[in-house]
């Protein structure tokens, strides 16, 4: 059903929507040969954020600074890290707990840290509105008041959040409750973050950024994919049943993953949290900044490719010898979400555009200085939003909202998938298409530290697409 699903929608670019017999492992879609042959290694796992018990609070502490890393044999690449050279240690927290987080800004440029898909007071968002100048820390506190998910942290500065995403300051932003516990749990062993993003590399190997005004325009994708940092690592699996906690960590591409011989897993949550009941699929959509958890059951001696079948590209091999067993995933994981919609719920438009080589929400660019919307605290409201595709360019835009998470009602254009039916943060509206979707805020959000709404192309969001909004 879902592959006629994703053939019948054009925004994906119809024709690479090819879903035929694709089954030789060593034809990887990152193309080695120019720049040298990547270095084939195990998938590495991000290390787990240490912390300091303080009181009753966990201190963690980040920092961001320039490094270097070789994604290639022989050749080393100028890259930004967090407390590392790419990318960050994975911050794991329970809800309920308090935590502060120290960021440290060892770049010399602005950055921020944004916690996306944690809610959490406008203050202590790292939107562009707390800014961290170059050896400045910025110490946020709060309480983790929300489901179990899978989160993420990157930065959020103006108009380099792209640049800074792409040279590889981002990280996982864990939360467990007793629901996880359901699902394999034991971090890097079988539940396995995994975040894929694409990269381009000139052929001395450092890594190129908005070289054309395409690329500026649709959004920087690259031809070569990385899983944790490694180009085509391999995973070798000890467990039957392995967790994949997946987050689109691209600044603009999307994906339509599986694995190569169309082999069926449970898709176990969604950006905000954990399904009631696991959904059975074989591919899933994913744009950038959702994150999607699946469980998938392997057997001994396999050999199996992540794949994408958008760009037709093995992502990751997975290669199994003896399994240790598994127990059978629960029928039911957690509680349900949902959001009892008020009645005379407020309908707020967006509409999405470009226009002149800017990103518009409502026909407006971003300014920092103007709120745009102002929402009533602990109310729902509907969000309706908008790809508008009577202007020039047509294109799919992952909206995302801060604070707080959703749920998708209906869509104009594609169905809503089975793996869209949980809490979200991020949706994904096709070119034409509209969605509403059902919110409800519980942290405030004050003027001078709002939150953003915008679309999660990150090329797009610095073109002007977001939006400001405050909640009391
Ligand atoms: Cu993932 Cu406003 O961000
Ligand atoms: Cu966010
Ligand atoms: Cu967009």
């Amino acid at each position: 059903m879902i592959r006629r699903e994703f053939i019948k929608q054009g925004v994906l670019g119809g024709g690479a929507l090819m879903l035929g017999s694709y089954t030789q492992l060593s034809a990887y879609g990152n193309k080695q040969p120019q720049r040298g042959i990547f270095i084939d290694q195990d998938l590495p796992i991000p290390p787990l954020a240490e912390y300091k018990r303080v009181a009753s609070k966990k201190e963690f502490s980040l920092e961001t600074k320039e490094g270097t890393k070789s994604f290639f044999e022989n050749t080393s690449t100028k890259t930004f890290g967090v407390n590392g050279d790419f990318l960050g240690p994975t911050i794991k927290v329970n809800n309920g707990d308090e935590i502060k987080i120290d960021v440290k800004n060892s770049l010399n440029e602005d950055t921020s840290m944004h916690w996306h898909g944690l809610h959490v007071e406008g203050k202590d968002d790292g939107g562009p509105h707390q800014l961290i100048n170059p050896y400045r820390t910025w110490s946020p506190e709060f309480k983790i008041d929300q489901r179990a998910c899978t989160a993420w942290y990157h930065p959020h500065q103006m108009d380099r959040t792209g640049y800074q995403v792409y040279m590889g300051v981002s990280g996982f932003f864990l939360i467990d409750d007793e629901s996880s516990k359901n699902l394999p749990h034991e971090y890097g062993i079988d539940d396995i973050p995994l975040v894929i993003q694409d990269r381009r590399f000139d052929n001395s190997g450092e890594l190129e950024y908005i070289l054309s005004m395409h690329d500026k325009m649709m959004g920087m994708r690259g031809d070569t994919f990385l899983i944790n940092g490694a180009i085509a690592p391999t995973f070798k699996a000890k467990k039957e049943l392995v967790r994949f906690r997946i987050l689109n960590g691209s600044n603009a591409r999307i994906y339509a993953l599986g694995f190569h011989n169309g082999m069926e897993f449970d898709v176990v949550g969604s950006d905000g949290g954990l399904f009631q009941k696991p959904q059975r699929t074989s591919k899933i959509l994913l744009s950038p900044g959702e994150r999607i958890e699946i469980v998938v059951r392997f057997e001994k001696n396999q050999e199996i490719a992540l794949f994408d079948y958008i760009s037709r590209s093995s992502l990751m091999k997975v290669a199994t010898k003896n399994l240790e067993k598994s127990p059978y995933l629960p029928e039911e994981i957690a509680e349900p979400f949902e959001i009892v919609g008020s009645k005379d719920e407020k309908i707020r438009y967006f509409d999405l555009s470009m226009r002149r080589g800017a990103g518009l929400i409502n026909n407006k660019k971003m300014d920092m200085s103007r709120i745009d919307e102002e929402v009533e605290l602990g109310k729902s409201e509907i969000w309706r939003i908008r790809s508008n595709q009577r202007m020039m360019m047509r294109m799919p835009h992952p909206f995302h909202m801060h604070g707080c998470s959703f749920l998708i009602l209906r869509r104009d254009g594609r169905p809503i998938y089975s793996f869209e039916k949980g809490a979200k943060d991020t949706v994904l509206i096709g070119s034409g298409e509209v969605a509403d979707v059902r919110v409800i805020f519980h942290k405030k959000a004050d003027r001078d530290n709002p939150y953003m709404y915008h679309c999660h192309n990150l090329e797009h969001k610095e073109l002007g697409m977001m939006g400001q909004f405050t909640v009391g």
